[in-house]
């Protein structure tokens, strides 16, 4: 494959030029690995229909005023948007990957708000093809890259409030390492080669390493939501991938692939 490139967005301050880039010939993949696409990754896996992401609580407001069966999800401090953000209107859901359980998601569509992994989603909105991904379902990801073979790719990591997030960086580097040879007579971002870096070193302990993430440690400071971050970086827990499609909907897809995976680079 001639002229390929792979690239990492490692932070919130590098959406408002993903959103000017024309990503029409690029696969994005977004990672909020504590929380947003976990949770996604979750409520499909249950049978939610599908999820509607949002950047602000008035969009995701106005949704269910038009479509009063949908439920609502999200956050803002990482806790579940109560009345007193939306003028009396209670969230279903805050975004904590195990709320999403099949009682209550399966057949459903959830629109969802949060800090930073919605934002990313819409600032990949113009792209080919955007991915959803997780520890959950990495697999799948890479498996459905390494079948396709997209001459560009970009790893979108969704960051804490206005900085990187070492989980975010873990997921893109676990990804970059296994479709690493397929790039690398390519373009290869710095910022990939970062991220492929770090992962080999923290891979056999991901646990212990969200005590070294922000977002990490303020979820395992609260007893209701500690439990999140081990469910989050549980591995390969569902075989699907989730595209968000033109109209801005993320679905879960079911795997088709047939490609063998290349081996990691040797360490
Ligand atoms: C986000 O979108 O910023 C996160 O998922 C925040 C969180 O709920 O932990």
């Amino acid at each position: 494959m001639s002229a390929t490139r792979l690239e990492v967005v490692l932070s919130p301050a590098e959406f408002a030029a993903l959103r000017e880039r024309d990503l029409s010939q690029t696969v994005c993949v977004v990672f909020d690995i504590l929380r947003a696409s976990t949770s996604m990754i979750t409520a499909l896996g249950n049978g939610a229909e599908a999820i509607i992401p949002v950047g602000e609580i008035s969009e995701a407001l106005a949704i269910r005023k038009n479509r009063p069966e949908v439920l609502l999800a999200g956050e803002r401090e990482g806790l579940r948007i109560r009345g007193d953000l939306t003028g009396g209107v209670e969230f279903d859901f805050g975004n904590s990957p195990r709320e999403f359980v099949a009682e209550k998601v399966h057949g459903r569509t959830i629109v969802m708000t949060t800090t930073n992994g919605t934002r990313a989603l819409r600032a990949c909105a113009g792209a080919q093809t955007v991915l959803v991904s997780s520890f959950l379902n990495l697999r799948a990801t890479y498996m459905w890259i390494t079948e396709h073979r997209p001459a560009n790719v970009i790893l979108v990591c969704s960051g804490t409030f206005d900085e990187p997030a070492l989980e975010d960086i873990l997921a893109a580097g676990a990804i970059c390492e296994r479709i690493w040879p397929l790039y690398a007579g390519g373009h290869m971002s710095d910022s990939a080669e970062v991220a492929r870096r770090i992962y080999p070193l923290l891979q056999y302990d991901l646990l212990g390493a969200m005590k070294h993430s922000r977002n990490g440690r303020r979820l395992l400071a609260n007893p209701d939501l500690r439990s999140d971050v081990w469910f989050s970086v549980q591995r390969e827990t569902v075989s699907f991938i989730a595209e968000m499609d033109w109209d801005g909907t993320v679905r879960k897809r079911t795997a088709t692939w047939t490609a063998a995976v290349p081996a990691p680079p040797a360490p």
